[in-house]
């Protein structure tokens, strides 16, 4: 097993430093026995964090499988969605204030009122997480950017940019199921790195290593949160063994 606290992921091969300065193949490169790596670095020491709760990834099986109907699909997305809302958030501070139980007062912890969030979708299949985000926390603000990949230069263009005018005064998660070359990743957050918020947090479902790498390269600073790091990429960009189109499946346009 993969021991926690590790300090090192090096591409091709998904390759684990543990500690002990031994190295491991990470459990999660294409499914070998029980995940428990949590945080890991991409070669220029951007993190990244791998959010390996069973239920996650016995969620993201069952939306991997071919058979999985659009409104099944839709469901999951939105309780891993949750999940990973759950873990991204895991250190946002806390202030006390003394409130009364039936019982007694007591000083009880509650979110710090400064800590603003926007999240902010990658249009379309980010809406996919954005529902099950703003359930857990249903006053957060929302932004989209919407980007396509022009068929000649494969560059993505920017077809809609919205988010709250206080962007600023806000930290940014920034979801999109599925980082593949990262080229849409990469694009939109340097956009919105143009807004100033407060910090980046980047949180996909899906990663390949390739989209990892680019990603980390072009912006070490944003953290990037996965629940999982496929094989690899085909030749048209699809995640293998992935799960397909994330839009499609979402939306059930194929
Ligand atoms: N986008 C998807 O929806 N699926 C992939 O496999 C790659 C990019």
């Amino acid at each position: 097993m993969v021991e926690k606290g590790l300090t090192g992921w090096i591409r091709p091969k998904v390759v684990v430093v543990v500690k002990n300065n031994s190295t491991k193949k990470s459990p999660l490169y294409f499914g070998e026995g029980i995940a428990i790596t949590h945080f890991i670095y991409s070669k220029n020491m951007a993190k990244v964090t791998l959010i390996d709760h069973p239920l996650i990834q016995h969620k993201l099986t069952l939306m991997r499988k071919v058979e999985t109907s659009t409104a099944k699909f839709r469901v999951l997305l939105k309780e891993i969605s949750l999940l990973l809302a759950y873990e991204v958030t895991r250190d946002f501070p806390l202030k006390y204030e003394v409130i009364k139980t039936p019982l007694a007062p007591m000083n009880a912890p509650v979110l710090a009122p400064e800590k603003k969030l926007v999240l902010v979708s990658i249009m379309r299949a980010g809406q996919g997480i954005l529902d099950g985000m703003l359930e857990l926390m249903p006053s957060v603000r929302v932004g989209h950017v919407g980007l396509y990949r022009d068929p000649k230069t494969l560059i993505p263009v920017e077809y809609y940019f919205k988010v709250p005018d206080d962007v600023d005064k806000r930290d940014m998660l920034v979801v999109d199921p599925m980082l593949a070359t990262g080229n849409s990743a990469v694009a939109a957050v340097e956009r919105l790195k143009s807004t100033n918020p407060i910090s980046i947090r980047f949180v996909c479902l899906l990663a390949a290593p390739e989209g990892i790498e680019h990603f980390c390269a072009v912006h070490p600073d944003v953290p990037l949160y996965t629940a999982a790091i496929d094989d690899h990429l085909d030749e048209h960009g699809y995640i293998i063994p992935g799960l397909g189109d994330a839009g499609d499946r979402l939306f059930g346009t194929k």
